[in-house]
């Protein structure tokens, strides 16, 4: 499988860096940034090919992995849908509009491609889809991150945001891709607060899901890439086992 990516920053840089030692299970081979440059220096790692649209890789691939920003979303998704391309979608903050998604959906339907969302910076999607099979009632996710990650200054804890999710990731839309795919999963608004903290090192997420199957917590500390305290590595590690799972035979979890 021959793949293309868009948007190379910190989740394409560590997805490249596995490829580079030949884990990654496809052949990552095109690569489009905004800043040319970015691309440039990517693709040198695995001799890909570094295109100066994403129209220029969409004859060669199977599938384009999105890892820019949710603008790119709404702009570069349609034409790779339109050409039959399956699509990796990272920044899903996007798709919580819902004129979008059903707008991306039925391209997806009509050319027979399809759209991946991976589980991102959260654990527990696994049973959280499961558990949408029946009635889910609730969904809360608190997010706790060091300052820097959420790009403000503060001296002590601050609660910045508390309420439903599609507010919030046009607020934070760096950091609330999490919320996106709960409420995506759950087919509801997730609850969400978010939380600065200079006391703690990681990016924190504690999701409460209540529904038909009962209740369940799941509590992630997530390292951020070196270069983007915004992203965890997590969501990188994600798209990667995304890819694999593509060519896999077997699979464990939903
Ligand atoms: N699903 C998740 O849980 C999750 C977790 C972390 C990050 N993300 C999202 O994934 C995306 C990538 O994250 P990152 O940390 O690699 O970001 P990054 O800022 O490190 O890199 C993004 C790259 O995309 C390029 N870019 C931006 N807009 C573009 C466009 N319209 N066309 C082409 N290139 C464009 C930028 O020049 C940059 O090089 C972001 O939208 C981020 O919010 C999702």
């Amino acid at each position: 499988m021959t793949v293309g990516i868009v948007g190379c920053g910190a989740i394409a840089s560590i997805i490249t860096d596995f490829a580079l030692e030949g884990k990654l299970g496809v052949d990552l081979k095109f690569f489009y940034d905004q800043d040319l440059e970015m691309a440039k220096k990517l693709s040198s790692k695995v001799d890909g090919i570094t295109v100066p649209t994403v129209h220029d890789m969409l004859d060669h691939v199977d599938l384009v992995i999105e890892a820019a920003s949710q603008q790119a979303v709404g702009k570069i998704v349609p034409p790779i849908l339109k050409r039959g391309k399956d699509v990796i979608i990272m920044s899903v903050g996007a798709l919580i509009d819902p004129e979008l998604k059903n707008h991306l959906e039925t391209i997806a339907m009509e050319t027979k491609s399809r759209i991946h969302t991976p589980s991102g910076a959260i654990v527990g999607l696994d049973g959280i889809k499961a558990a949408s099979i029946g009635n889910i009632t609730e969904v809360n996710l608190v997010t706790q991150k060091p300052p820097e990650s959420l790009g403000i200054p503060a001296d002590k804890e601050t609660v910045l945001y508390e309420g439903k999710a599609s507010a919030a990731v046009h607020k934070f839309p760096m950091n609330m891709n999490v919320a996106a795919t709960l409420s995506l999963a759950c087919k509801m608004e997730t609850n969400v607060k978010i939380i600065a903290d200079p006391e703690i090192q990681h990016n924190c997420h504690e999701v409460h899901v209540v529904g038909d199957f009962g209740e369940l917590r799941t509590t992630t500390q997530n390292r951020s890439c070196n270069t983007n305290p915004k992203t965890s590595v997590l969501a990188a590690y994600s798209a990667i086992k995304l890819l694999k799972s593509l060519n896999e035979n077997s699979r464990i979890g939903t």
